[in-house]
């Protein structure tokens, strides 16, 4: 007899058995049961799925702690961060104390980084903040990103070996990608900066966002430059097991050409719309958890800026929807990811979203604790 009670007692104790677990997702299942993390931090990097599994950060490289949170753009002192992000070969960057830095000029990360932030309470704010150009195999973790201003033209420490380069005028990104590869964005807390809060452009690929959370913010998350650039039709993006919300309103994201995997994602009431974007990417929402703003006309999850849009590959699977939410499908076809054997993941059902993304964010960790 199939007993839809028994399926009932079932279905309680996986729902039980993943909060026991403190809800752990398939990345933070691979370290934060460690009491040793902060012995063991490189492990970090073999944690990441999704299109920017490759990302090795600054792992075999040697660890580099902030001391100071001052900063120089032109002549960085030792001990500072941007001293830290600029030296060749790989580094894996910790913080001896928690600090506010405020930036003199966007952060130019070079390639083989990781920025560490865990044990300690860092904000990057109220002033220009990452920009990760031409660069490969960064790693940015625990950090809390807020208020980045727009930077005026000026001169910057590009690389240790490089010389000084002047920038132009930067819009105030969070996190702004520019034709680079092999990043991994995890449990940051990113809100309030003067434009995007990470934006990924210009013929940049492999990338994972997984487990941010992102708050009050207009343009959430731009992936593509510009209907006109298509090379970045060989993008592909992860962006999985964040919470997006309270007070955004668009942009979650707004994809341009490529392919990009929306999966397990937390999303509270947007303003306009969630999902959305322009010159055909291929979309695959799958185990989302979609909560729809009241007003009737704000219902639909996508938003697609040109009416041939209902010709683009844009599929929904496995998603939850709450308050009327609806995800309007276009196209034919399965709009698979196809990862890898190291990229892969396990997707859950929209509906476990909430235990799986409860700790999004940039987390509390002390030494010799696992980090919960
Ligand atoms: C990008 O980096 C490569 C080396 O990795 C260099 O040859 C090239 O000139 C750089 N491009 C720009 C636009 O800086
Ligand atoms: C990160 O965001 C969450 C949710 O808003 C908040 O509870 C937490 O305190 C934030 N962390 C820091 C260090 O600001
Ligand atoms: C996955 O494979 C299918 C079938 O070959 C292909 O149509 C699709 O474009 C592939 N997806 C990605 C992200 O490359």
């Amino acid at each position: 007899m199939a007993s839809p009670c028994w399926m009932h007692f079932l279905f309680i104790f996986l729902s039980l058995s993943l909060s026991s677990s403190t809800s752990y997702n398939p990345i933070d299942k691979c370290w934060r049961r460690d009491p040793n993390w902060a012995q063991n931090r490189m492990k970090l990097a073999d944690c990441v799925v999704g299109f920017g599994s490759a990302a090795k950060g600054g792992k075999g490289g040697e660890i580099y702690t902030v001391t100071s949170p001052d900063d120089n753009a032109v002549n960085p002192l030792p001990g500072t961060l941007r001293y830290g992000v600029t030296r060749d070969g790989p580094l894996w960057i910790v913080f001896a104390s928690d600090m506010k830095i405020k930036l003199e000029m966007p952060l130019f990360v070079t390639s083989h980084k990781t920025i560490d932030a865990r044990g300690s309470n860092v904000h990057i704010s109220n002033g220009p903040c990452i920009r990760l150009f031409n660069v490969s195999n960064i790693i940015i973790h625990g950090l809390n990103i807020h208020d980045c201003k727009a930077s005026v033209a000026g001169n910057v420490l590009l690389s240790q070996s490089m010389s000084l380069g002047m920038m132009d005028t930067q819009d105030g990104d969070g996190i702004s990608v520019v034709t680079s590869r092999d990043i991994w964005i995890d449990h940051n807390n990113l809100s309030s900066c003067a434009d995007g809060l990470v934006d990924v452009t210009l013929a940049s690929t492999a990338v994972t966002i997984s487990n941010n959370r992102f708050s009050y913010h207009d343009k959430v998350m731009l992936l593509g430059h510009s209907d006109d650039y298509t090379a970045d039709k060989a993008m592909e993006v992860t962006v999985a097991f964040n919470h997006f919300g309270p007070g955004l309103i668009q942009r979650m994201p707004r994809c341009r050409h490529g392919y990009v995997h929306v999966a397990n994602n937390n999303y509270e009431p947007w303003g306009i719309y969630a999902i959305g974007g322009s010159a055909g990417p291929v979309i695959r929402s799958e185990g989302n958890r979609f909560v729809a703003p009241n007003e009737e006309y704000k219902k639909q999850v996508t938003w697609r800026e040109d009416p041939n849009g209902n010709r683009w590959l844009w599929k929904s699977v496995r998603d939850s929807f709450a308050n009327g939410a609806y995800f309007q499908p276009s196209g034919k076809g399965k709009a698979l990811p196809n990862y890898s054997s190291q990229q892969k993941f396990k997707v859950f059902l929209g509906t476990l979203v909430p235990l799986l993304t409860q700790t999004a964010g940039s987390l509390s960790c002390t030494p010799n604790n696992p980090c919960l």
